[in-house]
């Protein structure tokens, strides 16, 4: 692992203030960014080749070139911190510990965009971080790093805080905007994409809170660097949260060199499998990618070891891969219970469902009911096929992603674990059923 990005002054005590975040070179970046033109930033944002980090890996730079500029309407940027996908919490580790580096990298990104206001939208059970937020700023503008012509550059920012209300929905960048615009979170049709058509109907970019946190080490190295840091497509550096059955859970910021294998087994990353078990499966970017059993997590198909980064996690596509996604990497020992996970995931996808489209509405219901039958032992075994084209019409038939996030995980669950559905249609009397599951409503 070379030098960190992001978490490279994480140890530093009392990071999280502007004092400290100052004296460790803290808004340096920003005010060299102040002084380059806003072409310039985009170009370097372009040539890093940095991807979205909430887990579609779009290209920032090419986001940031679509962005409209109708004369005399006002942009925004939007800085997506709904994380709520299951497994991920890397968002809230970046917010909660080094707060500056976000608003840093909102000044240097909003500056670039042309935003005079622009938002963090931040999942409502982060009240705390909310708080930390808000203080950050309040420092930020008291040190003239926000605020009316920001260190005598003419620039005007103002950031603002808006709480989320508790929907995981409200993490699909439309469903966000139509929250923050005060109405219920509901997804909208893409395209018009928010670039052309955001909050308000303004253009708007919205991007994930490491992503943005990530221009600032690209405005410090130059993009060209960041580039060359990564492998292929896959550049700069990842912020991990890895849990489950591990022996170190936490945060971790990786190279996209490293293998899953070095990931899960050294003592600088997860520890090895916790309690002396056996590596069983692992859903390695937050619960909306597939989960892959540990054979095929560990190596591609021409046996050579899988790395940590999009191209590699996803090579042979869902027959044998997976996905990066947000990061947030599961992982499962080999006393899990694939069966009972899998119901646990699709009771969620249920109730986060906003209920606009009916395959995603009705077929996270059905999938729900078929697996907790399955789980509870009373599964048939023509409930395997039936969960499978269930899941199938739900996918690709949806206005969001949620209604494919809610299909993959059922669908590789049955791919790689058909034996575990029969076993359970098979032994009704399985110990797990008897687990209290948390009641969703
Ligand atoms: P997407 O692939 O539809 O879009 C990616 C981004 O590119 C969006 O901001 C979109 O506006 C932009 N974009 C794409 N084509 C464009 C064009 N032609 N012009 C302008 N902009 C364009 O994916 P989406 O819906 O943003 O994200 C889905 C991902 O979110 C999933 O892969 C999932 O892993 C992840 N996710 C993350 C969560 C978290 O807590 N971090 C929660 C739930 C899902
Ligand atoms: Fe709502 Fe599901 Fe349709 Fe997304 S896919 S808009 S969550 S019903």
């Amino acid at each position: 692992m070379g030098q960190k990005l992001l978490l490279k002054n994480i140890d530093v005590p009392g990071i999280r203030y502007f004092k400290t975040y100052f004296e460790n070179g803290g808004y340096a970046n920003a005010a060299k960014a102040l002084k380059m033109t806003t072409d310039e930033i985009l170009e370097e944002v372009k040539t890093s080749g940095l991807r979205g980090r909430g887990g579609a890996g779009f290209p920032t730079g090419m986001k940031w070139s679509f962005l409209a500029k109708p004369e005399g309407v006002p942009r925004h940027l939007v800085v997506n911190a709904d994380e709520s996908e299951p497994g991920t919490f890397k968002d809230r580790f970046l917010m909660e510990y080094i707060p500056h580096l976000l608003l840093e990298g909102i000044l240097i990104s909003s500056y670039c965009l042309g935003s005079n206001t622009s938002f963090i939208y931040i999942r409502g059970e982060y009240a705390w971080v909310a708080e930390i937020l808000e203080e950050a700023i309040a420092e930020a503008k008291e040190a003239g790093w926000l605020g009316q012509n920001i260190q005598g550059s003419g620039y005007d920012l103002e950031i603002v805080v808006q709480r989320g209300g508790g929907a995981y929905i409200c993490g699909e960048e439309t469903a966000l905007l139509e929250s923050l615009e005060g109405k219920r979170g509901n997804p909208r049709l893409k395209p018009p994409f928010p670039a052309v058509k955001g909050l308000w109907g303004r253009p708007t970019v919205v991007n994930n809170v490491e992503t943005i946190a990530a221009v600032v080490p690209i405005i410090e190295i130059g993009g060209q660097a960041y580039a060359e840091r990564g492998v292929g497509r896959s550049t700069g550096t990842k912020l991990i949260s890895a849990c489950g059955n591990i022996n170190k859970p936490g945060v971790y910021e990786i190279d996209f060199d490293l293998s899953v294998e070095e990931f899960i087994f050294s003592e600088e990353y997860c520890g090895g499998i916790a309690n002396g078990k056996r590596l069983k499966a692992c859903i390695p970017g937050g619960s909306s990618v597939p989960i892959v059993p540990a054979t095929l997590l560990l190596t591609t198909s021409d046996g050579s070891p899988r790395l940590m980064n999009y191209e590699s996690l996803s090579e042979g596509g869902f027959q044998t891969g997976t996905m990066l996604g947000s990061g947030g990497f599961i992982v499962l020992d080999e006393d899990q219970d694939i069966v009972y996970h899998t119901y646990t995931l699709a009771r969620f996808y249920r109730h986060e469902s906003c209920g606009q489209c009916s395959p995603c509405r009705e077929g996270t219901g059905w999938m729900e009911k078929i697996l907790k039958r399955i789980h509870e032992g009373n599964g048939k075994m023509s409930d395997i096929d039936l969960l499978w084209d269930v899941q199938r019409k739900i996918e690709g038939n949806t206005i969001c992603p949620l209604g494919d996030a809610a299909a993959w995980p059922v669908a590789a669950a049955i791919r790689h674990f058909r034996d575990e559905f029969e076993w359970h249609i098979d032994n009704p009397e399985c110990l797990v059923r008897n687990y209290g599951l948390a009641d969703y409503g």
